[in-house]
Order: C-alpha cells, then structure tokens, then sequence
C-alpha cells in the first residue's frame, strides 16, 4: 500500500466483502434463534445490514470506485466458527448463548474496522465518507450491546 489513502480503499473493499458476507449469515442466524427476541435482533440487524452496505457503496462512489470486495480471511474465520456453534449445539437456548458469542466477535470485528476507516476517512478529509462510516460505526456498536443484554438475559434463564 503505497499511502494511507490506498490503505482506506483496500479496509472499505474489505468490509464490504464482510458486510456482504454478514448479509448472507444473518437470515441463517435469524432461523436458528431459539428465543423470539434473539430471533428478532438478528432481523433487525439484517436490515441495518442491507443500509450498510449502501452507504459502503456511496462511499465507493466517493472514492470513484465501482463497488468491490476483497476477501476478508478474518470475517470468514469468525463466521465459520460461528457456523459450526450454530450447527453442532443441539439444545435450543445454549445455541442462543453460542450464536449470541459468535454474533458479538462479528460486531467487535466490525467496530474496529469502521473505527480506523472513520478516523482514516477524516484524516483524508473525507468529511461525506467519515458520516456514512461512522452511521454504520453506530449501528455496530448499537447491535453489539443489545447482544449483551440478550446474553445476560438468556444466562440468567438458564440459572434460574
Ligand atoms: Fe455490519
Ligand atoms: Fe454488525
């Protein structure tokens, strides 16, 4: 990467692979849900998903980039984890807890990247970038606490 700003486009083509991949898992995740609130944040963040890949593709636009992912080996490493969680747990509500686990190392991945691209994007002086980035910035973080929440209820169940 010869500059930072080849460095940015190479982190925004690699969290649209991400976020395409994430696009395809969720549905998956969604149907797997034992409890209807899990079921119902996994569709939510679906369609926050599908939001967030439109604002990567504007900020393509803004780069004069036509819209194009690189694999990502490190979101396809979380997602193959979270897969085989989700299809070797036999009981419903620990498959809750492991999907929610495998969920939240998602949205953590997701937080760091779009941190750096939101810091990347102001230093550039991509002020319409920044904005988009850091909506998406917002809804991870946002995902990532109602995760939690979820976790913490789900456990509280199961030791009841
Ligand atoms: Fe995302
Ligand atoms: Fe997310």
């Amino acid at each position: 990467m010869k500059d930072l700003e080849a460095l940015f486009k190479h982190f925004v083509k690699d969290i649209y692979y991400a976020e395409k991949q994430v696009l395809k898992t969720l549905p998956k995740m969604a149907r797997k849900a034992t409890s209807e609130q899990l079921r119902e944040a996994f569709e939510h963040h679906r369609e926050e998903t599908e939001q967030q890949v439109e604002n990567l593709e504007k900020v393509f636009e803004l780069l004069g980039l036509k819209p194009r992912g690189v694999t990502c080996e490190a979101i396809d490493g979380i997602l193959e984890e979270g897969k085989e969680i989700m299809e070797e747990t036999e009981d419903g509500s620990t498959r809750d807890t492991g999907m929610i686990a495998a969920a939240q190392g998602v949205e953590h991945y997701e937080i760091t990247r779009y941190g750096t691209l939101v810091a990347w994007a102001k230093t550039l002086g991509m002020t319409e970038a920044a904005q988009l980035l850091q909506a998406n910035l917002d809804q991870e973080k946002a995902a990532d606490k109602k995760l939690s929440s979820l976790a913490t209820a789900s456990l509280n169940k199961k030791a009841a």
